[in-house]
């Protein structure tokens, strides 16, 4: 079993490729799709399957392009979900399923120019050298594409240690916690301050930024109070603007209700 401890979160960061120039008309490009890697695959079911108690569905590549045409979108940018490389813990041998997965990706976006692009899939974060390489790798030899790159990075969620750690005992996390997850990461990521120090990054938030679209200013509205406030590295005015700058995209949001 993997544990994420810090704060209860985990933070999957995807640098992203970068897109090709499409033509002058306006098209739809879908930044949510997950894909499962063959090598990816392998490394789940070594380590027992998916801790978030979600079911692992078969991943053929027809799949996102039925998805494509279902939603009237024309391009695919592919990405890995949780439980993310960290499923081959954080040593070395996690640094080469990621590689291969990006190299998996790759290939799979060359062999479709018009119709993939894939977000690289990035060690885990606690292995700071690991993850510096493979964003050079990716930006580098693969020519694809954080401040110093201006990446756009999507966030997507994965567990989260609670207790109980399934509502009802049954629940699988991505239903309710993965989007509380993502409202907990962004919350971090702009009153801890490190969105003031990575201006040029544009980070795409997952499933409408979970709850933050109702949370965020009553986290504003708190850093104004002195006892809370003197514990930020942002000013309120400052934390609005940077809500306002994350990227949503719509994953979750297009239910009736
Ligand atoms: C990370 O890389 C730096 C520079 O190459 C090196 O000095 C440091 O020991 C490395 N850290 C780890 C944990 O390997
Ligand atoms: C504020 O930023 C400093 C410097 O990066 C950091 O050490 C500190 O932990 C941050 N404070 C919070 C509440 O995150």
């Amino acid at each position: 079993m993997l544990l994420y401890t810090f704060f209860g979160l985990l933070i999957n960061n995807f640098a992203v490729r970068e897109l090709a120039p499409g033509g002058s008309s306006w098209y739809l490009t879908d930044t949510h799709i997950h894909a499962i890697t063959p090598d990816y695959l392998a490394a789940f079911q070594n380590a027992g399957g998916d801790p978030s108690g979600f079911p692992t569905p078969n991943w053929p590549v027809q799949g996102v392009f039925d998805g494509l045409d279902t939603t009237g979108s024309t391009r695919a940018v592919l990405s890995i979900s949780f439980p993310g490389i960290p499923i081959a813990g954080n040593g070395e041998s996690a640094r080469e399923l990621c590689r291969k997965t990006n190299i998996f990706f790759g290939n799979l976006a060359d062999s479709y120019p018009q119709k993939l692009e894939f977000f690289g899939a990035l060690p885990d974060w606690r292995d700071i050298n690991g993850t510096l390489d493979e964003i050079d790798f990716l930006y580098s030899t693969q020519k694809t594409a954080i401040e110093q790159y201006h990446a756009l990075v999507f966030m997507q969620p994965g567990v989260m240690e609670v207790d109980p750690f399934f509502i009802s005992g049954f629940l699988p996390q991505p239903i309710v916690d993965y989007p509380q997850q993502t409202t907990r990461a962004a919350v971090d990521l702009v009153s801890s301050g490190v969105r003031s120090r990575t201006p040029s990054v544009d980070l795409i938030l997952s499933h409408v930024g979970g709850t933050l679209p109702f949370l965020s200013q009553r986290v504003s509205g708190i850093l104004i109070i002195p006892e809370i406030g003197s514990h930020r590295n942002v000013t309120a005015t400052e934390a609005e603007v940077q809500f306002r700058q994350f990227y949503y995209d719509i994953a979750l949001s297009a239910s009736e209700t």
